[in-house]
C-alpha cells in the first residue's frame, strides 16, 4: 500500500524558463484540488538543504501564469552534490512533513532527484523546465516554445536593418549542446544558414554558400549559430573570417543571450506547464516515483527519470532537410 501523501514540495532548479511559474500554480493547485498542503521551496536544491520553505495554497499562486521565471527562484547547489547536503534535504522534508517532492528543471536537476529518491527512498517526480528541448521523453520541455517565439521576433528585428545596411548578420542562439532552437527559428527566420552541432558542414560550405546567395542577388543574410555548434570557431572569429574570405558583406554579430529565457510564457507553454502540474501530483498521490512527466503524441506520458536523463534527443530530420530546401 503506497505511503498517504498529505504533503507535497515543489522547487525548480537548473535554468529558468517561461512556463515555470505556470507549473508551480498547477500543481499547487491540483494539491488544493485534492485536498493537500503543497510547499514551496526556494532557491532550488539549496533551499531544500537551509528549508527554505513557504506554504502555498491556491491564492498563493494568482497571478502568475503569464510571468516568466520562477517566483520560487533557482539555485545551483554545491551542497545537494554531497551526501551530506542531501542529509540535511532530507531531515527539511522530514521535520516539515513533507511526503514527495516535484522537481521543475532540466536533466541535471533530474539527476539529483534521482539520487535522492535512491539515498532516502523520497518519492520524486520531474517536470521538464528549460528552453533548450533537450530532454528526453517528451516533444516540448516548458520554455521551448516561448523561447522559439522570443527569437523568430529578434530575428525579424535585425532582419530589419541587415536589409537596411546590406549586411550579413551571424545571430547566436541558445540551447547549449543542441540545435533545436537554432534549427526552428533559423526556418522561422528565414535565415539562408542554420549552424547546429548535430550537423557539421564546415567553412568551406558555408562561405560557398553565402557566395552564392550574394551571386543570386542577396543583399543581405542571417546566419543562426546555435551556441554548442562545432564549426570550430566562435562566432565572432566567424564573423572575422568572413570579412576576410568574402567580398561584399559588410558582416555583424548578434549573440541573443539571457533575453531568450525571459519573457511571458507562450498561450502553449502555459497549457503545457498546467498539463505537466496535474500529471506530476496525481501520479504522486497514485503511487508512482521517479518519473519524468512529457507530452508524447499529444498525451501527457511518464517517463523513467533514468531514461530522461540518459536519454538523447535528435535533430528532427524533415525539419533539417526543410531548412536545405528554404535556403535555395
Ligand atoms: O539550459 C538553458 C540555458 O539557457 C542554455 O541554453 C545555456 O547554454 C545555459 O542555460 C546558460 O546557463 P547560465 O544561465 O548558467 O549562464
Amino acid at each position: 500500500m503506497p505511503k498517504k501523501i498529505n504533503k507535497l514540495a515543489v522547487l525548480t532548479s537548473g535554468g529558468d524558463s517561461p512556463g515555470m511559474n505556470a507549473a508551480i500554480r498547477s500543481v499547487v493547485r491540483t494539491c488544493a484540488y485534492h485536498n493537500i498542503k503543497c510547499i514551496g521551496v526556494y532557491q532550488g536544491y539549496e533551499g531544500l538543504i537551509t528549508g527554505d520553505f513557504k506554504e502555498l495554497d491556491a491564492r498563493s499562486v494568482r497571478g502568475i501564469i503569464n510571468k516568466g521565471g520562477t517566483m520560487l527562484k533557482s539555485a545551483r547547489s554545491k551542497e545537494f552534490r554531497t551526501k551530506e547536503g542531501r542529509q540535511k534535504a532530507y531531515q527539511s522534508l522530514m521535520d516539515a512533513e513533507v511526503d514527495g517532492l516535484v522537481v521543475i528543471g532540466g536533466d541535471g536537476s533530474f539527476t539529483g532527484a534521482l539520487i535522492f529518491n535512491q539515498e532516502f527512498g523520497f518519492p520524486v517526480m520531474g517536470i521538464p523546465g528549460t528552453i533548450d528541448n533537450d530532454i528526453f521523453g517528451t516533444s516540448h520541455t516548458l520554455g521551448f516554445d516561448t523561447a522559439l517565439n522570443t527569437v523568430v521576433d529578434a530575428i525579424d528585428k535585425i532582419r530589419d536593418t541587415a536589409s537596411s545596411h546590406n549586411r550579413l548578420f551571424f545571430i547566436e542562439v541558445m540551447g547549449r549542446d543542441v540545435g533545436h532552437i537554432a534549427l526552428n527559428v533559423g526556418i522561422a527566420g528565414g535565415a539562408e544558414e542554420i549552424l547546429i552541432p548535430e550537423e557539421d558542414l564546415g567553412l568551406d560550405r558555408l562561405v560557398d554558400s553565402l557566395n552564392k546567395s550574394r551571386k543570386s542577388g542577396k543583399t543581405s543574410s542571417i546566419v543562426v549559430v546555435a551556441e554548442g555548434d562545432k564549426i570550430g570557431k566562435n562566432i565572432f572569429e566567424l564573423k572575422d573570417y568572413v570579412d576576410e574570405n568574402m567580398e561584399g558583406y559588410d558582416v555583424r554579430v548578434s549573440v541573443l543571450g539571457h533575453m531568450q529565457r525571459g519573457g511571458a510564457p507562450s498561450c502553449f507553454d502555459r497549457v503545457l506547464a498546467s498539463r505537466m502540474g496535474v500529471k506530476a501530483v496525481e501520479a504522486i498521490l497514485e503511487g508512482q516515483s521517479n518519473y519524468m512527466v512529457g507530452l508524447q503524441n499529444g498525451k501527457m506520458e511518464l517517463t523513467p527519470l533514468d531514461n530522461a536523463i540518459k536519454g538523447k534527443t535528435k535533430i528532427n530530420l524533415e525539419l533539417l532537410r526543410v531548412s536545405d530546401i528554404m535556403s535555395t
